[in-house]
């Protein structure tokens, strides 16, 4: 059973700026809620128990927006808004924790991951999900995380969630390369290599890491001896083509859709996206939209 997962929250968003100036990106709002608690809802929803946020001081706000605000429930409450103090109480349920370690310097997704050591430890395996990208399963149960895990409980190999990019977006990822065809959406095979953000022309496949990891504890002794790799940052990726000699490392296909949300077209159309299949807006910003499709 897999528990766990870390969440690298740390970094600044460059490619949300100026928006994340002064809220991180991860607090950026698709719809009603921020990006970070539908990868919170998510990690819930394939049965994680435990998160772990590698975090930054300058991102509280993350923290807060998972902790109870007892002067706003209290103020709802004497008002009789029960419906959205339930809404908010509900954000985390109640047997799910989560748990914040700093990374003090920026190093590196890899570096980030290896932050979270101590509150995981060797021998248990974790997710990584990465905040800016939105796996979305439109409804679909399970979910591509809880698929991940499946493969993970009946193989005990290392899954990877792949999906197929444009050759020429290609040198934005991780690349994994196949021993075999690729994968069917929702079926997993071994992976022979990794690359991080191969030049162009050069990627193995078009198969991209998209941002969810399932990874034994024993990635973290190889992270401790990872070198800075590509753009000078010490990588998971690396880590995991080193985990490929002492553990298997497949690479699992999605079935769902995603959103980057790093960056503001990924935020519009997720926007739309999720908007237009909201429960109680959808209706009306369908009727919105139609003003502005040209
Ligand atoms: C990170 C990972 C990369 C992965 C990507 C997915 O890169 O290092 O392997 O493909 O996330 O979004 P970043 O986008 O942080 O440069």
């Amino acid at each position: 059973m897999i528990r766990k997962a870390v969440l690298p929250v740390a970094g600044f968003g460059t490619r949300c700026l100026p928006a994340s100036k002064a809220i991180p990106k991860e607090m950026i709002t698709i719809v009603d809620k921020p990006v970070i608690q539908y990868v919170v809802e998510e990690a819930v929803a394939a049965g994680i128990k435990e998160i772990v946020l590698v975090t930054h001081s300058a991102k509280a706000a993350i923290e807060n927006h998972f902790d109870h605000h007892f002067e706003l429930e209290h103020q709802l409450e004497a008002k009789g808004k029960t419906e959205l103090l339930e809404e908010l109480r509900n954000i985390i349920p109640s047997d799910v924790s989560i748990i914040s370690v700093r990374q003090e310097e920026a190093k590196g997704l890899g570096h980030a991951i290896l932050c979270a050591r101590s509150v995981i430890g060797d021998n248990d395996p974790f997710v990584v999900m990465l905040p800016d990208v939105l796996v979305d399963a439109d409804g679909r149960t399970p979910n591509d995380l809880a698929g991940m895990i499946k493969a993970y409980d009946e193989t005990g190999n290392a899954q990877i969630m792949v999906e197929n990019v444009p050759q020429e977006v290609a040198y934005k990822y991780g690349i994994v390369s196949l021993e075999g065809d690729a994968p069917e959406a929702g079926r997993h095979t071994p992976i022979n290599g990794m690359v991080e953000k191969p030049k162009s022309g050069k990627e193995p496949s078009t198969l991209a890491v998209i941002g969810r990891y399932l990874l034994p504890g024993s990635i973290f002794p190889l992270l401790a001896e990872t070198k800075p790799g590509a753009g000078g940052e010490i990588q998971l990726t690396d880590a995991i083509d080193e985990l490929r000699s002492s553990h298997p490392v497949e690479a699992y296909r999605m079935e769902g859709d995603t959103y980057d949300c790093g960056f503001a077209l990924g935020y519009l159309e997720a926007t739309i996206s999720y908007a237009k299949r909201h429960k109680s807006l959808g209706q009306d910003f369908k009727e919105i939209l139609k003003k502005y499709v040209d």
